[in-house]
């Protein structure tokens, strides 16, 4: 439910010059934290081991991470930390699959937490995306109150006018300022977590040129990694998916892939979810079974499902 910080291999402390360095004294550690016995030695080898170790260690910060879980019951546990901070994640997909939900309950539960997070939707209208939060009993009232989730919904068409006669313009070899002519962050609102809903609507809104589309992609997910903001975004694909998005490149333009699956077992429909990848991070590999509840999406990671494929 929360971004959590872990540190990881902090690199060894350069031990400080102690004033004598006589046989079977204590050196202490440049930072606050230990003490550390060094062994015995003449004061030449306690310098030449510093010197050394000195050079063993390139830095003295501590390397810090941080994680965002999602407070999907079920999918954090899939993960060894989470979702690495400032990581594209792909949300992909069949009709029906759970994308949308997975999204918002994301949201929904980051902003209880306190961030400050935006929904941009190409499809279903604001007011729709918060009918179904509060189909699913999540308390809208309060979070509209903290004004800190923000569902926008743009006319996809509008904005691929835009980039496609910029493209034109520049010949292809234009870099476009993404926020100037998405307008996709108000001004006065610093979301931490941005969801696209979808990427899908948006690539069929490119009617004239398929280039247009790929550059605005690509600098989509630059843009998002520049401000480091955690992003998700769906895409619609077929029920067992190959590929997970339209033009085939978006999986290897986002940090982590999370596929939802509609599996058929005998004549049912069975959801499921697969985390296909997630740069930075341990993750199970294993396609795990989903349900879509009245209270939202429930994971259960040890339940791992095969079905007929199609
Ligand atoms: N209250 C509920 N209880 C159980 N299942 C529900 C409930 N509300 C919706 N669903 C299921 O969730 C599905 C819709 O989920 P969602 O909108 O997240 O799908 P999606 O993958 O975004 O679909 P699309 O590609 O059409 O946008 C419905 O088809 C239905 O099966
Ligand atoms: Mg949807």
């Amino acid at each position: 439910m929360a971004i959590v910080t872990k540190k990881i291999n902090p690199p060894q402390k350069i031990l400080k010059k102690r004033s004598s360095l006589k046989q079977n004294k204590t050196a202490y550690t440049s930072k606050k934290s230990s003490f550390k016995k060094i062994e015995k030695g003449t004061g030449k080898s306690l310098i030449n081991k510093k010197l050394s170790e000195k050079n063993k260690t390139p830095s003295l910060k501590t390397v810090e991470r941080q994680y965002l879980k999602t407070g999907i019951p079920g999918f954090d546990d899939l993960f060894e930390h989470g979702i690495p901070h400032g990581n594209s994640v792909l949300v992909a997909g069949g009709a029906g699959s759970g994308k949308t939900i997975f999204c918002l309950q994301t949201l929904y539960n980051q902003v209880l937490q306190g961030r400050k997070c935006l929904y941009l939707s190409f499809e279903e209208s604001e007011q729709r995306l918060h009918q179904h939060m509060e189909d699913f009993g999540w308390d809208l009232k309060s979070l509209k109150a903290g004004k800190n989730l923000l569902i926008i919904r743009k006319n996809p068409l509008l904005l691929s006018t835009n980039i496609e006669a910029m493209v034109a313009k520049a010949k292809g070899e234009l870099m476009i300022d993404i926020n100037e002519v998405l307008d996709i962050i108000p001004s006065g609102f610093a979301p931490e977590i941005i969801a696209v809903d979808s990427l899908s609507a948006l690539a069929a809104a490119f009617t004239s040129s398929e280039q247009g589309y790929r550059i605005f992609i690509e600098q989509l997910f630059r843009y998002f990694e520049q401000i480091k903001l955690n992003s998700f975004f769906i895409t619609e694909t077929e029920q067992v998916p190959k590929k997970y998005s339209k033009t085939g490149t978006e999986e290897f333009l986002a940090d982590g892939v999370v596929v939802l699956y509609g599996i058929k077992q005998g004549n049912v429909r069975e959801n499921a979810i697969e985390v296909l990848k997630m740069r930075g991070e341990r993750h199970q590999k294993k396609i795990v079974a989903l349900q879509i509840t009245n209270q939202g999406l429930v994971v259960y990671p040890e339940q791992e499902v095969f079905g007929t494929i199609g």
